[in-house]
């Protein structure tokens, strides 16, 4: 049975959130940039923190409050992949579980492969551990992007030690196939690298798009593979922070296991608490109708784009709800984002931040009503129509 679409909050009531979203510009502006959601919670999410708020449970994480079972539960039904919970680890957020796994493999002045356009704190972290990026941008296909595995493959062999995967990708919503993951974990393998693999946005791929977790992708990719996950973007729990760092071998448990134990007291109860419940089988069916409202809203985009504003170039992702859209053709230089928001008052991501490959582009967050939507993409066709 397909289930009913999720109803967004009205904005009147997203308006009093104080997280970024709503804070960062004026009630004249519709904010579609930051990665946050305008969705109710699970109620099985509500429920748990109201406990915890009544009991004042709001004291130091335990090592595992019930994450590790719930995140193996959750991967064994929604991606068939088994995952023995003694080799969950949490931390605060995917970024930290990402810098922390890094500094523990690399030493400064490493090369680490990434994949633009991609999620801009990929360069900082890795600035951060002191090592420095080496980009091997996605290859659009004319009907997608996919790892350039022969590029990936010349910066293993010319001494990168590793490579941050997005799995699912973000900006473009590419979810790599199963073929290419099981290549990418030979390719590493051959050179001693190792694959970090940030799957927070694998909870959100669409219905009939079959999803790899990285460690689960060929009997090799458990010895060069991390993954670090978390509920946080399916079910908008940023500002709890909590994440999994996951691993399949004993290798690298005993290397995510060696990180210093502030890593994993870093951990948000409140973030714990609440994956465990967004990863429990009883908020499947609040996933799903999640997941119908975003494939509304993706499909919603691609007609709103072709009414108002047909010169954008926008493939639906097969993944999220962020959509990477092409405006080049609006002639509005490298960073359309910032005209948009001066001239249209709808914040967008500006492109030029996931690397060269995002100039003339903007990335949009589509996890809001329609009618938001509707309201953004006409008033960014007005803004074309009168220039
Ligand atoms: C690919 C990717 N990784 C990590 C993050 C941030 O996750 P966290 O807040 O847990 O660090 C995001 C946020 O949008 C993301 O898109």
């Amino acid at each position: 049975m397909t289930a009913s679409p999720l109803q967004a909050l009205p904005l009147d009531e997203l308006r009093r959130r104080s997280s970024t979203k709503w804070r960062k510009y004026g009630d004249d502006v519709l904010p579609l940039f930051v990665a946050e959601t305008d969705f109710p919670l699970a109620p099985a999410i509500t429920a748990r923190l109201a406990e915890a708020v009544a009991l004042g449970d709001t004291g130091y994480t335990p090592p595992d409050p019930g994450i590790a079972g719930a995140y193996a539960g959750f991967a064994q039904r929604r991606f068939g992949w088994q995952v023995d919970p003694a080799r969950v680890r949490t931390t605060c957020d995917v970024m930290m579980g990402v810098v922390e796994i890094l500094r523990a493999v690399t030493v400064p002045g490493d090369r680490v492969v990434v994949t633009p356009p991609v999620y801009p704190p990929f360069y900082s972290c890795i600035e951060e551990v002191g090592a420095v990026d080496e980009r091997v941008p996605l290859v659009y296909t004319g009907d997608g992007w996919e790892l350039d595995l022969l590029g990936i493959e010349a910066a293993l062999a010319g001494g990168s030690r590793a490579v941050l995967l997005c799995n699912p990708h973000n900006p473009t919503g590419t979810v790599h196939s199963a073929q290419a993951l099981a290549d990418l974990a030979d390719i590493a393998a051959g050179f001693g690298a190792v694959v970090i693999s940030d799957e927070i946005h694998a909870p959100l791929v669409h219905p009939g798009v079959a999803f790899t977790p990285f460690l689960a992708a060929s009997p090799v990719a458990p010895r060069v593979g991390f993954t670090v996950a978390s509920a946080s973007k399916a079910f908008n729990l940023a500002g709890l922070k909590c994440a999994v760092m996951v691993t399949a071998s004993d290798e690298h448990t005993a290397i995510v296991r060696g990180l210093p134990d502030e890593v994993e007291w870093r951990t948000g109860l409140f973030g714990a608490l609440a994956n465990a419940a967004a990863f429990d089988e009883g908020s499947d069916p609040w996933l799903d109708s999640l997941l119908a409202a975003l494939d509304e809203n993706r499909r919603l985009l691609a007609e709103l784009l072709a009414e108002h504003l047909p010169q954008a170039r926008y493939r639906i992702p097969d993944a999220g709800y962020l959509a990477w859209v092409d405006l080049t053709a609006l002639g509005w230089g490298d960073n359309p984002a910032g005209r948009i928001l001066r001239e249209a008052k709808v914040a967008l991501h500006l492109g030029p931040l996931f690397g060269e490959e995002g100039k003339g582009h903007v990335r949009i967050n589509f996890a809001c009503a329609p009618e938001v939507l509707r309201e953004a993409v006409a008033r960014i066709g007005a803004l074309a129509a009168s220039s």
